[in-house]
């Protein structure tokens, strides 16, 4: 039995008053121990929304982490200093990071292992572009992304991750995979992770990323091998988000 998981990516959005409000708003909300929730905002917010989530079950995560532990990065942060400001998860290889910030599978790979030490747990996005998936290689792009973690640190690692599959064609763009076509995505992934580990495929939580809505949650999450959703827009208004972690109780 696997917790399901729903993650909020507030990308770049909110002020600090907004970020306090809306944390509020899910901490009062997210009441329900069969759904463990997340909430991501940005780097200066967390200090002022680890406040807010100190009397609720909500956790906390960044979007982001540096692959270095410290030194001359300037305008990075990493993990030892996500995990003071009580940050138990980071997104990792987003694919606004992978495109427009250039990081590169074995970046992503560095960060993975860096978000670990620090005694945190990696939320690692794979996912193809469109024009990845209409010529017919989204499972060798995932495949790809997914092997760099796998050939460089074996599947153990993912004993303590989550993996989310976002196809970037559905990321914010109000076109969902259809429940089948991610199926098809997650079915894969834990396929492959079983070839290297079995028990670690069976136990890890694999979340559907673009375009989840209250309307298309439930059908989403209902498949086999979806665990939860990694949530942008929808994770903005707190009665959208709180009603996709209520479609992921239970399932
Ligand atoms: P979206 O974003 O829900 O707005 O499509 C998802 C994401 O980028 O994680």
């Amino acid at each position: 039995m696997r917790t399901p998981i729903v993650a909020g990516n507030w990308k770049l959005n909110g002020t600090r008053e907004s970020a306090v409000k809306l944390a509020t708003e899910v901490v009062a909300g997210a009441t329900d121990a069969a759904v463990e929730v997340i909430v991501c905002p940005v780097y200066v917010h967390l200090a002022e929304v680890q406040q807010m989530l100190q009397e609720g079950q909500v956790k906390l995560g960044a979007q982001d982490a540096a692959a270095q532990e410290s030194g001359a990065f300037t305008g990075e942060v990493s993990a030892p200093m996500l995990a003071e400001y009580g940050c138990g998860y980071v997104i990792l290889g987003h694919s606004e990071r992978r495109s427009l910030f250039g990081d590169s599978d074995e970046v992503v790979v560095e960060k993975f292992l860096a978000v670990q030490k620090a005694g945190l747990t990696p939320i690692l996005c794979v996912g193809e572009q469109l024009d990845e998936r209409e010529s017919g290689v989204t499972e060798a792009v995932v495949g790809r992304q997914l092997g760099a973690l796998l050939e460089r640190a074996g599947a153990d690692v993912l004993e303590n991750a989550v993996v989310a599959y976002e196809p970037v064609w559905a990321i914010g763009t109000g076109k969902t995979a259809t429940p089948q076509q991610a199926q098809d995505v997650h079915a894969f992934i834990r396929q492959k992770v079983g070839e290297h580990n079995a028990d670690v495929a069976a136990g890890l939580r694999i979340l559907y990323g673009g375009s989840v809505k209250p309307g298309n949650a439930a059908e989403l999450f209902g498949m086999t091998d979806i665990d939860g959703g990694l949530i942008g827009g929808a994770a903005l208004d707190s009665q959208d988000f709180l009603a996709i972690c209520q479609a992921a109780s239970g399932t």
